[in-house]
């Protein structure tokens, strides 16, 4: 899988870009705050109709922009897959009626999405370009709270089956009903009857999520295991495993996937009152997790800085395989600053493990943080003030 171009418009510092990355391997070096970061995130967001790191998709329309009339950012890729795929996404701001200049808080975003040429939806996008990420935040992966493990775990399983992206959302739309239904029937405004046909609902695309990502976790936990034994230069077992909320905890060690709708099931049985009580569903894959550990210790509560980072490199590289198994193509690989905090062993092994085969776009504030056998088949770019610049050959 090969980004041919990316175009850029009114995109955060990028006023217009057009940009064609090398096929294998590009570096993107510029001080910081320069657009470095930006620009893979362009492309992540063309990939997944979702940002990285933004809180709202306000964000990435260009400030400059947000003077016109009708703020708009546009990105645009080319992909070479088995054919070509043209993907172009559109944002808008809506002018909000009332307000004063229309950019009240009450103005929102509309996101309009084309696939080769065509009116589509973000799940008829998402997988047929499989980017991985690696950024320097992927930390807290390991360290931060659950709800970014189970993102994760989303947006993964969705680029390699579409399938499990539109049970997602079919699996929120359930759940929202289903909470709103559990507080109606604790205000006595609805018999407790009508929570089983929701409950049903729940538990059979609630226990496709599990199964999927539990059958994803698997795969991820034996490849991070030996690319983690590497990294580290240790003998130490890094365990990486799911934490489901949808079955009693006694039946743990069991053949997990046996009947897993069934158990859930019987889980949603048993918490009704306390689910009723508390107005929500209290057992689903919204409450699951992933533990990481290393010799049976916690990486995310006792883990050094440097260890965890290490964990993440670990799964990252496991994910980039992953990808690879389940599409049979190579996923584009994003490599934001992450090199900078290796020693150089590490970063020749990464770059051996991630540059096999792989096109590869990489930042780094500094060119001296990549091996010269490595710059020496890159291509390489200045990035200053959201613009591109190609350097000729590498400085030395
Ligand atoms: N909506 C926006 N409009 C205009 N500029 C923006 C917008 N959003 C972010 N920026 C600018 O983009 C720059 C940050 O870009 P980016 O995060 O890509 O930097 P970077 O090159 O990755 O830097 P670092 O080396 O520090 O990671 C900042 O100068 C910021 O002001
Ligand atoms: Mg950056």
């Amino acid at each position: 899988m090969r980004l041919t171009h990316l175009g850029l418009w009114h995109f955060r510092n990028y006023e217009r870009l057009s940009f064609e990355p090398g096929p294998g391997v590009t570096l993107l070096l510029g001080e910081n705050g320069q657009g470095k970061t930006n620009l893979l995130e362009a492309i992540y967001y063309l990939a997944t109709t979702r940002s990285p790191r933004a809180g709202s998709d306000r964000e990435l329309i260009s400030n400059a922009e947000l003077r016109e009339p009708i703020p708009f950012a546009r990105l645009e890729a080319r992909v070479q897959r088995e054919g070509e795929l043209h993907i172009e996404i559109l944002l808008r701001l809506e002018p909000a009626e009332g307000s004063e200049n229309g950019r009240g808080p009450a103005s929102h975003v509309t996101k309009t999405i084309r696939v080769n040429g065509l009116p589509s939806r973000a799940a008829q996008l998402v997988g047929q370009v499989n980017v991985v990420l690696f950024s320097p935040d992927d930390v807290t992966l390991v360290s931060g709270p659950p709800a970014g493990r189970r993102r994760y775990l989303d947006i993964t399983s969705s680029q390699v089956s579409p399938l499990y992206l539109r049970t997602l959302q079919r699996y929120q739309r359930v759940l929202l009903q289903r909470n709103h239904l559990l507080r109606q029937v604790r205000e006595h405004r609805q018999p407790r009857e009508l929570l089983d046909f929701w409950t049903a609902e729940l538990a059979a695309t609630g226990s496709y999520l599990v199964a999927q990502r539990l059958r994803m976790v698997r795969a991820l936990d034996v490849a991070a295991r030996a690319a983690y034994q590497e990294l580290s230069g240790t003998s130490q077992r890094l365990a990486i495993q799911y934490q489901t909320t949808t079955r009693d905890p006694i039946a743990d060690g069991e053949d997990v996937e046996a009947d897993l709708q069934a158990r859930f099931r019987t889980r949603l049985a048993q918490l009704q009152p306390r689910e009723i009580e508390a107005g929500m569903s209290l057992a689903g894959p919204h409450r699951d997790d992933l533990t990481f550990t290393v010799d049976g210790v916690d990486v995310g509560v006792y883990g050094s800085r440097g260890q965890q980072r290490l964990v993440v490199l670990a799964l990252k590289l496991a994910e980039t395989r992953y990808l690879e198994g389940e599409t049979g193509e190579a996923p584009i690989l994003l490599l934001d600053d992450v090199l900078s905090e290796l020693d150089a062993r590490r970063r020749r092994l990464v770059l051996a493990k991630v540059a096999n085969g792989c096109q590869t776009l990489a930042t780094a504030t500094d060119i001296d943080t990549f091996p010269t056998e490595f710059l020496a088949q890159a291509r390489v770019f200045r990035v200053e003030s959201g613009a591109l610049e190609e350097l000729a050959a590498p400085p030395s």
